[in-house]
C-alpha cells in the first residue's frame, strides 16, 4: 500500500496550546487514595503523595490536571476537603457509590501539582450547588487576604493564594447521569450568572462552559447553541467528551473511530461561529476538549465491584497496543485541530481508564496508551502544519473511506525541528509513505520511533511492565526536501527531522 503526504513550511494550521497535553484527576477509584496519594507507600514524601508516581506524571510533562471530577464534582462540598485532616467528614459519593474520606482535598491537590509541576484545572460543582459555592472557593484559592474565605485559607496554612486561572462550570450537566442534571436552559442560565460572578470576583480567570456529554447525546447541537447563547460573553471554552470502546472486538471499525472525533471537533466549531455571529460578537469561542481516551474494558467487571468502599478499583482499563493505536489517532485529531481545541485533557492519569498504574504498596508503571502520549506530549510542540494527506480508504460499519494513514506534522518554534506522527491503521500491510517536505529543504532524520507488537492484544503489566514499548530504527530516510518511509501495520510512528547545522 502507498500513501503520499504533502507539508509546506509556511502553510500552518494554528500554534499548539500547551494545554492540549493535559490530563485528568478525579476523586474516582485508586486515583487519589492509591494512585497520587498513599502515605504508608515506600516512596512516599513528607505530604505522603507517592514519589514514584510523581516521577512519571512529570515525565508525561502534563501542563494542566482537571480536578475533582468529573461526575463527582456534582455532589462535592469542597469545604470537607479543607482544614485539619481530622475533622474532615466521610461522604458518600453517590457518582460512584463510594466513601469519600475527604483525606485530600484543595489544598493538597495544589501542593501535588507543584510538586508535579503542573497547573491546577478546577471544576466547580453545578449539580448540587451553584453561585455561592463557586464564588467561595474562588475566593478562598485566589483572592490574596483580609476576607473570611481568603484568610481561612492562610489559617490553614497557605499564606500565597494559589492562582488557579482555568475553572469548569460544572460537568456534563445534560447527563441524566449526573448529579443535578439540567436542561440547556437550566444549566445555560445558571453557567452564564455564576461565570459572571467569578469573574467579579477575579477577572484573570478563564472559564469554560459544558457542552454536550458526547456526540451520541440526543441533545448535541441544540445544548450547545443554547448555552453558548446564554454564556457567550462570559466563557472562553466550550467543553467535548468522547470515549471510544471495541466492545464487540471490531478493530478496523475501533481504529476509525477517530474520524468521529475530526468531525465532532469540526461541528463544535461551526455552532461555536453561529453563535459568534448570532451575537455579533468579537471573540472566538475556543474548545476544551477536557475528557478524551479509550474506555471499555472495565465496563462490565465494575459493575461487580462492591459499593461505599475506598479507594475502590472502578475503571481499570488495562491498554492494549490497539487502544494505544487509536489514542495516536486521537491526538492526531486534537492536533489537526489545533486553531480551536486549546485544551485537551486526557481522561484520566492514575489507575482510573490512565496510562499510568500502581498496586497498593507496590509498583506503579506504564501502560501502552501512556507511549504514544509522551511523544505527542514531548515533540508536538510549536506549530501545526497543514498536510495533505493521500491515502487508500475503506469502509466499515456506517464509516466510510477511512483513511489508513492517519498523520499530522509541527514544527518546533525556532523552525528547527520537525516531528510526524502517522498510524497505519491496516492491519497486516506496510504503508510506504512519500512525503514532500516544501520549504524543508536541509533537514535531515533524526530518529524514527515505532509503538508496535506481533500481538495487537499485548499490555504492559506489573510482572511485565515493558512488553509493549517504542523502539528506535523505524525504516525511513530523507533526502533532498523528500521522506521515505514504510509504517509498519498496526503502529504508530514517530519521524522526528532536524534542521542540518
Ligand atoms: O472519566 C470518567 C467519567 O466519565 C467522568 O467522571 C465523567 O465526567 C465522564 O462521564
Amino acid at each position: 500500500m502507498q500513501a503520499s503526504l504533502h507539508l509546506e513550511i509556511d502553510s500552518i494550521v494554528g500554534e499548539v496550546d500547551p494545554r492540549l497535553y493535559g490530563s485528568f484527576l478525579e476523586h474516582l477509584g485508586r486515583a487519589v487514595y492509591g494512585g497520587i496519594y498513599e502515605p504508608e507507600h515506600t516512596s512516599a514524601d513528607e505530604d505522603g503523595f507517592r514519589g514514584d508516581v510523581l516521577e512519571l506524571v512529570k515525565e508525561l510533562n502534563v501542563p494542566i490536571v482537571r480536578y475533582p471530577g468529573g461526575n463527582f464534582v456534582s455532589g462535592y462540598n469542597w469545604e470537607d476537603g479543607i482544614g485539619p485532616r481530622e475533622s474532615r467528614p466521610r461522604r458518600l459519593d453517590l457518582a460512584w457509590r463510594t466513601l469519600e474520606p475527604n483525606w485530600v482535598g484543595t489544598n493538597e491537590f495544589m501542593m501535588w501539582c507543584q510538586k508535579a509541576n503542573t497547573a491546577p484545572m478546577m471544576a466547580v460543582n453545578l449539580g448540587t450547588k451553584g453561585i455561592d459555592e463557586a464564588r467561595d472557593i474562588l475566593e478562598y484559592c485566589n483572592h490574596p487576604s483580609g476576607t473570611y474565605w481568603s484568610d481561612l485559607r492562610r489559617s490553614h496554612g497557605y499564606e500565597a493564594p494559589h492562582n488557579v486561572k482555568l475553572w469548569c462550570l460544572g460537568n456534563e450537566m445534560d447527563g441524566p447521569w449526573q448529579i443535578g442534571a439540567k436542561t440547556a436552559t437550566e444549566y445555560g442560565r445558571l453557567a452564564a450568572e455564576t461565570a459572571k460572578v467569578m469573574k467579579w470576583v477575579d477577572p484573570s480567570i478563564e472559564l469554560v462552559a459544558c457542552g454536550s456529554s458526547g456526540r451520541t447525546m440526543p441533545t448535541f447541537v441544540a445544548w450547545e447553541e443554547e448555552v453558548l447563547t446564554h454564556t457567550y460573553d462570559h466563557v472562553e471554552y466550550v467543553s467535548l467528551h468522547t470515549y471510544y470502546g471495541n466492545s464487540d472486538n471490531n478493530l478496523p471499525l475501533f481504529l476509525a473511530q477517530s474520524t468521529q472525533m475530526d468531525r465532532f471537533i469540526e461541528e463544535v466549531v461551526a455552532i461555536c461561529d453561529y453563535v459568534k455571529a448570532k451575537k455579533r460578537g468579537k471573540k472566538d469561542i475556543h474548545l476544551s476538549f477536557d475528557e478524551w481516551n479509550v474506555w471499555f474494558h472495565s465496563s462490565q467487571s465494575d459493575s461487580n465491584l462492591p459499593s461505599w468502599g475506598i479507594g475502590t478499583p472502578f475503571l481499570e482499563d488495562v491498554y492494549t497496543l490497539e487502544d494505544a493505536m487509536v489514542v495516536g489517532c486521537m491526538l492526531i485529531s486534537l492536533l489537526k485541530h489545533a486553531d480551536r481545541v486549546k485544551i485537551a485533557c486526557l481522561a484520566q492519569l492514575v489507575n482510573v481508564i490512565a496510562p499510568i498504574m500502581t498496586q497498593n504498596l507496590g509498583a506503579a508503571w506504564r501502560q501502552t496508551i501512556f507511549w504514544p502520549f509522551l511523544h505527542a506530549s514531548q515533540f508536538g510542540r510549536g506549530r501545526v502544519l497543514r498536510a495533505k494527506v493521500e491515502s487508500p480508504t475503506y469502509n466499515v460499519g456506517e464509516l466510510s473511506d477511512v483513511p489508513y494513514l492517519e498523520a499530522v506534522a509541527t514544527l518546533d518554534d525556532a523552525g528547527d525541528n520537525l516531528t510526524l506522527f502517522a498510524v497505519n491503521r491496516h492491519l497486516s500491510e506496510n504503508l510506504d509513505l512519500q512525503a514532500q517536505l516544501g520549504g524543508l529543504k536541509g533537514f535531515v532524520l533524526k530518529e524514527h520511533l515505532v509503538l508496535q507488537h506481533s500481538d495487537p492484544k499485548a499490555t504492559n503489566t506489573a510482572a511485565n511492565p515493558n512488553n509493549v514499548v517504542p523502539r528506535a530504527g523505524g525504516k525511513s530516510q530523507v533526502e533532498d526536501g523528500k521522506l521515505s518511509a514504510t509504517l509498519e501495520p498496526l503502529s504508530w510512528n514517530v519521524l522526528r527531522l532536524e534542521r542540518q547545522k
